[in-house]
C-alpha cells in the first residue's frame, strides 16, 4: 500500500471515535473537519449532532474533548465557542506524513486511487478538416488533456476520442474542386510542415467556394459529390482522405506545439460513425423516441421551444433523408456505450454548443443507451475574450489564429526568460521560452473555472508575478537551484524538530493535495488544482522568507528544511503535470 492516509484523515477519525464515545448514537457521524485559520482544523459537526441528540452543545464538545486521543497526531483540542472544537496536529505528525508521501515507491506522493475506478470515454480536441483552428479548439484541448491527466492518476480507464468534424455537405464542394484542379494538393518536398499544410487546404478552400458561388454548374456538380461521398463512391472517398491527411498534418503540428500527446487512433472523427446512422434512425424512430415530422426524422421535447413558443426538435435525419451532427453525436453514443464500455461519456465543447448535447443526451436516454448506471456530460467551456471582453477577434474582425497566438506566447515568453536568464545558452532560452509560454497559456484556460470566458491576455500571462504558470515555474526552479548548492539529491526528515509556523503551514498545505486531486478529478474541474498550486507556491515564498534553508542553526534544521523543499518541489512538479505544464529545472 503506497497510499499515505492524510493527516485530515487520521485527525478526522480520531475525532469520530471520541464523538463515538461520548454519544454512542452519533457513531459514523462527520464532525466536519476543516481548515482553519485559528488553528491547524476546526470541527463544527458537533452543534448539529448536539441539537438532534437534544443534548447541550458546549456539553457535548467539552465530552469529545476528554475522549479525544492526544500525542502521537494530535497535539491540542479545545472548545472555541458552542460545540466548535479547534485542533492541533503535532509537528511529529507532520513531518512523518510527509516523509511516508516522499518514501512512496510509486512516485505519487502516497495519492491513493479510487476505490471503484471506470471507463471514462472523453470526447475533446476536436478541431475541423481543412479548417483553421482557432481558441475554442485550444479549451477544449487543453482543458480536455488535463481532465485526461486528472482522470488516469485517479486509476480511471479513459478512452480518449477527437470528434473532429471531417464530414458533411462542404466537402462536396471541396472534392469536387480538387478533382477538376488535380494538382493542387501537390507537394514539392515529402515533409510538408502543418503550416504549409494549411495553408494549402485554405487556398484550396477559398477557391473552391469562390467557384461555388459564381458557377451554376460547378454547384450542381458539388452537390452530386456529396451524395457519392455518403454513399461511400471509392474515388470521391480517396479525394475526401486526401484533405484529412492534409488537415491531420497541421492539426498534429499544433499539437505539437501545445506540447501535447494526441494519437492518431483516438482520431475518430463524425464521418467513423457513418455507418452507424441509418441504424441509429431506425432504433429511434421504432421505439418511437423520434417520430416524422414533415418528412425529418425528429425527437421533441416540453422545454425545448423557439422564440415563437413553438417546440424545437432535435432532427436527427433531415427531409432529404441526410443525417447531420445530432445523428452523429447519438451514433458516437451508442458505439462509446456497447463497444467502448463507457461508465461515463465526457464531452468537453463549448457551453454554446450545449442546447444540443442537452437535447441528444436526453434522445439517448429515452433509449435507454444511457441511464442511472451510464452517465454524459458535457464539461462546457465559456468564451475566450480580447482584453476588450467581447469575443477575441483581429482587428479586422477576424477569428484569431490559433498558431500566432502560440507562437506569439512563446515569443513574449523568451523575452522573459531571456531577461531573467543567469547563465542560460541561446537553445536554453529557446526550449524554456516554450515552456513558459505554452505553460502559460494553458494555465490562463485551466486556473478559471471552465464555465466561465476569460480574456486572453499576454501580458497578464507572462507576468512573474500573480497567478500564473510562469510564478509557479519559476517557484520550481528556484528550489531545485537550492537542492543544487545543498548538493543533496534525496534529503532526508527530521520528524523529532520543532516546526516553524510557515513550515507547518506549507506542510498541512502538501498533506492536502492528494484530497485536492480527488476533488478536481471528481468534479473534472483543473482550476481547483490549479488554485491549490498557487497557494502552494505562495506558502513556500512565506516559508522561504521566514525560514532560513541553507544557513539554518543545526545541520539537522537544514536537512529537514531541505526535505521540505523537496518535497514541495514534487507536489509542484506532479501538480503541474496534471495540468500539462512543464516544469523546468532551472530558468
Ligand atoms: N468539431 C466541433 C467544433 O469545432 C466540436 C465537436 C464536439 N464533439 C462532439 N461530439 N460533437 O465545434
Amino acid at each position: 500500500m503506497a497510499s499515505v492516509t492524510s493527516l485530515s484523515d487520521s485527525v478526522q477519525q480520531h475525532l469520530a471515535s471520541a464523538l463515538a464515545a461520548s454519544l454512542p448514537e452519533a457513531a459514523g457521524a462527520d464532525p466536519l473537519l476543516r481548515r482553519s485559520d485559528r488553528a491547524d482544523y476546526q470541527a463544527n459537526g458537533i452543534l448539529a449532532l448536539a441539537k438532534k441528540a437534544k443534548a447541550n452543545p458546549r456539553e457535548l464538545a467539552a465530552q469529545v474533548v476528554s475522549h479525544v486521543v492526544t500525542g502521537d497526531v494530535i497535539q491540542d483540542v479545545e472548545v472555541s465557542g458552542p460545540g466548535f472544537l479547534n485542533i492541533t496536529v503535532t509537528d511529529r505528525a507532520i513531518t512523518e506524513n510527509l516523509a511516508a508521501r516522499a518514501a512512496d515507491p510509486e512516485g505519487r506522493l502516497g495519492v491513493p486511487r479510487a476505490e471503484r475506478p471506470g471507463t471514462t470515454v472523453i470526447d475533446y480536441a476536436q478541431p475541423n478538416v481543412a479548417k483553421e483552428m482557432h481558441v475554442g479548439h485550444l479549451r477544449s484541448a487543453v482543458i480536455g488533456d488535463s481532465v485526461v491527466q486528472l482522470l488516469e492518476f485517479t486509476g480511471e480507464s479513459v478512452v480518449r476520442r477527437h470528434h473532429i468534424g471531417d464530414w458533411g455537405t462542404q466537402f462536396g464542394m471541396l472534392i469536387q474542386y480538387l478533382d477538376e484542379h488535380p494538382h493542387e494538393l501537390d507537394h514539392k518536398d515529402a515533409q510538408v510542415s502543418g503550416e504549409e499544410a494549411m495553408s494549402n487546404l485554405d487556398r484550396l478552400y477559398k477557391a473552391a467556394r469562390k467557384l461555388f458561388d459564381s458557377d451554376e454548374e460547378f454547384k450542381t456538380r458539388a452537390r452530386r459529390r456529396v451524395v457519392d461521398l455518403q454513399a461511400g463512391d471509392p474515388h470521391t472517398l480517396a479525394m475526401w482522405q486526401k484533405f484529412v491527411d492534409e488537415s491531420k498534418i497541421y492539426f498534429f503540428s499544433v499539437f505539437e506545439k501545445l506540447d501535447m500527446e494526441i494519437r492518431d487512433p483516438d482520431i475518430v472523427g463524425e464521418s467513423g460513425y457513418n455507418d452507424m446512422l441509418a441504424e441509429t434512425c431506425r432504433l429511434l424512430e421504432e421505439s418511437g423516441v423520434a417520430v416524422r415530422s414533415e418528412g425529418a426524422l425528429c425527437v421533441f421535447f416540453d422545454d425545448v421551444k423557439g422564440p415563437d413558443g413553438k417546440p424545437v426538435p432535435l432532427i436527427v435525419q433531415k427531409s432529404d433523408g441526410g443525417y447531420g451532427y445530432a445523428a452523429t453525436d447519438l451514433s458516437a453514443i451508442r458505439d462509446r456505450v456497447f463497444n467502448l464500455k463507457a461508465n461515463t461519456l465526457l464531452y468537453v465543447v463549448d457551453a454554446r454548443q450545449s442546447l444540443h448535447f442537452k437535447m441528444v443526451f436526453e434522445t439517448a436516454r429515452r433509449a435507454g443507451w444511457l441511464n442511472d448506471d451510464v452517465k454524459a456530460v458535457q464539461l462546457a467551456f465559456g468564451t475566450v475574450l480580447g482584453k476588450d471582453g467581447k469575443p477575441f477577434k483581429t482587428r479586422e474582425g477576424e477569428t484569431v489564429k490559433l498558431v500566432d497566438l502560440l507562437d506569439e506566447a512563446v515569443e513574449r515568453a523568451s523575452a522573459v526568460v531571456r531577461e531573467k536568464a543567469q547563465d542560460l545558452s541561446e537553445e536554453e532560452i529557446a526550449e524554456r521560452g516554450a515552456q513558459v509560454g505554452i505553460g502559460a497559456v494553458k494555465y490562463a484556460d485551466l486556473s478559471t473555472s471552465a464555465n466561465r470566458d476569460y480574456k486572453f491576455d499576454l501580458d497578464q500571462m507572462v507576468s512573474l508575478n500573480g497567478d500564473t504558470s510562469v510564478y509557479l515555474q519559476y517557484a520550481y526552479a528556484r528550489i531545485q537551484s537550492i537542492l543544487r548548492k545543498a548538493g543533496e539529491t534525496r534529503p532526508q526528515p527530521h520528524p523529532e524538530l520543532a516546526l516553524h509556523e510557515a513550515e507547518r503551514a506549507l506542510g498541512l498545505h502538501i498533506d492536502a493535495f492528494a484530497e485536492t486531486v480527488a476533488e478536481a478529478a471528481a468534479e473534472y474541474a483543473p482550476h481547483k488544482l490549479a488554485a491549490y498550486l498557487y497557494q502552494l507556491a505562495s506558502l513556500y515564498t512565506s516559508f522561504y522568507d521566514k525560514c532560513p534553508v541553507l544557513k539554518a542553526e543545526t545541520p539537522e534544521q537544514v536537512g529537514n528544511r531541505l526535505f521540505l523543499c523537496d518535497v514541495t518541489a514534487r507536489t509542484l512538479h506532479q501538480g503541474m503535470a496534471l495540468l500539462g505544464i512543464r516544469t523546468p529545472e532551472r530558468l
